[in-house]
C-alpha cells in the first residue's frame, strides 16, 4: 500500500494507524463476530466508543461540568440553521462577524429565522483577514455573537479567540477544532463537522453551555432542539455509528500525541516552514491572508498566472502530493494541514516548491 501526502481540505487526511486500526477490526468488532457497521447503536460495545469518545473529548478540550457534547447528523450547515432555530427568539437581534463564505452562509441562515446583522466583516478586502474586535459593532443585547474561527477557503484563523463579554458566543470550529487548545467556558456553543481534523464526514459535534440551553426556544420541532439530543445523551435517533468509532480511535491518537497542545505545537511548526517557503520567492508565491490572520490550518497563496497554478497542482500530484487545488471562489493554491498531515508532508511539499520555482520562476 502506498499512502501519499494528502493536503485536501475535507474530507481530510487521517492518521495511518487510525486507518490500520479500524482495517484491522471491521470484520470482527472486538470478538463480537461482526463489524461496528453492523452493531446497533443500543449494542454495549456502541455504549462503550460513545462513553469513550465522551470521556476523551472531555479530557482533550478539558471540558467544563458547565457544557455537554452532543454528537448529531447535518454537518456545520445543519448547525447554521440549528443555532439560531434555538436561540434567536423573536424580538432579538443576532450578530456575527462576516469572515467567509461559511459565516455568510450562516448568517443567511439566521436571517431566515429572525433578525441577524453584521457585527465585522472583510468582504470588501476580499476576506484576507480576521477584523480587529475592537471595531465590532456588537447589538446591546444581542441574542449571540457567532465567528468562525478559521476560514477553510480564505486561509484566515483567530489568532487568539475572543473572550465572552456579555454577549453569549457561538462558533463555528469546522476547520479548526482540536487543532490548538481553547477556553470551552468561553463559549455558548462551539460546533464543528467532523470531517477535517476529527474524522470522517458524518457526524457533527456541538458542545452547549447547560445554562445557555436552558433558555433555547421550544416551539420549534423537537428533532432540532440542542435539548433533545442532549436529553437522549446523542441517542435521541440512529447516530453516525461508524463515524463515531473512527472519530474515537482519532481522539486515542491525539490523546497518544501529546493532546491538544501537542498538536498546536507540531500545527505551529508546519506551518512556519510552508509559509516561510511562500516568503522565501515573494516574486513567484503570494500568500493571500494578511500577516496576523494567516490560518494554520489551510494555507492559500497564487502563482504568477492560472496556467502555473495548474501545473503546479498537476505536478504535484504527480509527485505524489494531492488535493492541493485552491477553492474554486479563490483560486491558487491550498495546502490543508490538519492534525494527521505530518512534517514529513510538509518537508516534501517546500522541496517540491523550491524545484517549481526553480523551473518555472
Ligand atoms: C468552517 C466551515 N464551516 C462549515 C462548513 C460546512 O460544513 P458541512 O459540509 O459539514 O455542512 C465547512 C466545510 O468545509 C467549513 O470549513
Amino acid at each position: 500500500v502506498t499512502r501519499l501526502f494528502n493536503f485536501v481540505a475535507g474530507p481530510s487526511a487521517l492518521p495511518t494507524e487510525v486507518l490500520e486500526s479500524a482495517q484491522s477490526e471491521l470484520l470482527d468488532y472486538a470478538g463480537t463476530g461482526k463489524s461496528i457497521l453492523e452493531t446497533s447503536h443500543r449494542s454495549p460495545e456502541f455504549m462503550e466508543i460513545l462513553d469513550t469518545a465522551n470521556a476523551r473529548l472531555t479530557r482533550l478540550l478539558g471540558i467544563p461540568e458547565t457544557h455537554v457534547a452532543v454528537w448529531m447528523h447535518g454537518g456545520a450547515s445543519a448547525q447554521f440553521a440549528m443555532v439560531p432555530m434555538n436561540f434567536l427568539p423573536e424580538g432579538q437581534t443576532a450578530a456575527y462577524v462576516l469572515t467567509g463564505v461559511w459565516s455568510k452562509k450562516a448568517l443567511r441562515e439566521a436571517q431566515v429565522v429572525g433578525d441577524a446583522v453584521v457585527a465585522a466583516s472583510t468582504e470588501d478586502r476580499g476576506f484576507d483577514s480576521i477584523p480587529d474586535p475592537a471595531g465590532w459593532d456588537v447589538p446591546q443585547g444581542a441574542a449571540y455573537l457567532h465567528l468562525t474561527s478559521n476560514n477553510t477557503i480564505y486561509g484566515t484563523q483567530f489568532a487568539t479567540l475572543p473572550e465572552r463579554d456579555g454577549v453569549p458566543l457561538v462558533c463555528d470550529m469546522s476547520s479548526d477544532f482540536l487543532s490548538r487548545p481553547i477556553d470551552v467556558s468561553q463559549f455558548a456553543l462551539i460546533y464543528a463537522g467532523a470531517q477535517k481534523n476529527l474524522g470522517p464526514a458524518g457526524v457533527t459535534l456541538a458542545i452547549v453551555d447547560r445554562g445557555w440551553l436552558e433558555t433555547a426556544r421550544t416551539d420549534i420541532p423537537h428533532f432540532f432542539r440542542y435539548q433533545t439530543h442532549v436529553d437522549g445523551g446523542s441517542l435521541y435517533n440512529t447516530p453516525c455509528v461508524f463515524a463515531i468509532y473512527m472519530t474515537n480511535k482519532v481522539l486515542e491518537w491525539v490523546e497518544a500525541q501529546g493532546g491538544a497542545e501537542a498538536m498546536a505545537a507540531r500545527n505551529g511548526e508546519k506551518a512556519r516552514r510552508l509559509y516561510a517557503a511562500i516568503d522565501a520567492r515573494p516574486d513567484f508565491y503570494r500568500g493571500l491572508a494578511a500577516s496576523g490572520s494567516r490560518s494554520q490550518m489551510n494555507v492559500v497563496w497564487r502563482l504568477p498566472s492560472e496556467a502555473l497554478e495548474k501545473a503546479f497542482v498537476a505536478e504535484a500530484k504527480a509527485a505524489g502530493l494531492l488535493g492541493l487545488k485552491g477553492h474554486r471562489t479563490v483560486g491558487g493554491i491550498r495546502a490543508s494541514l490538519y492534525n494527521a498531515v505530518g512534517l514529513d508532508a510538509v518537508d516534501a511539499l517546500t522541496a517540491f516548491m523550491g524545484d517549481f520555482v526553480e523551473k518555472n520562476g
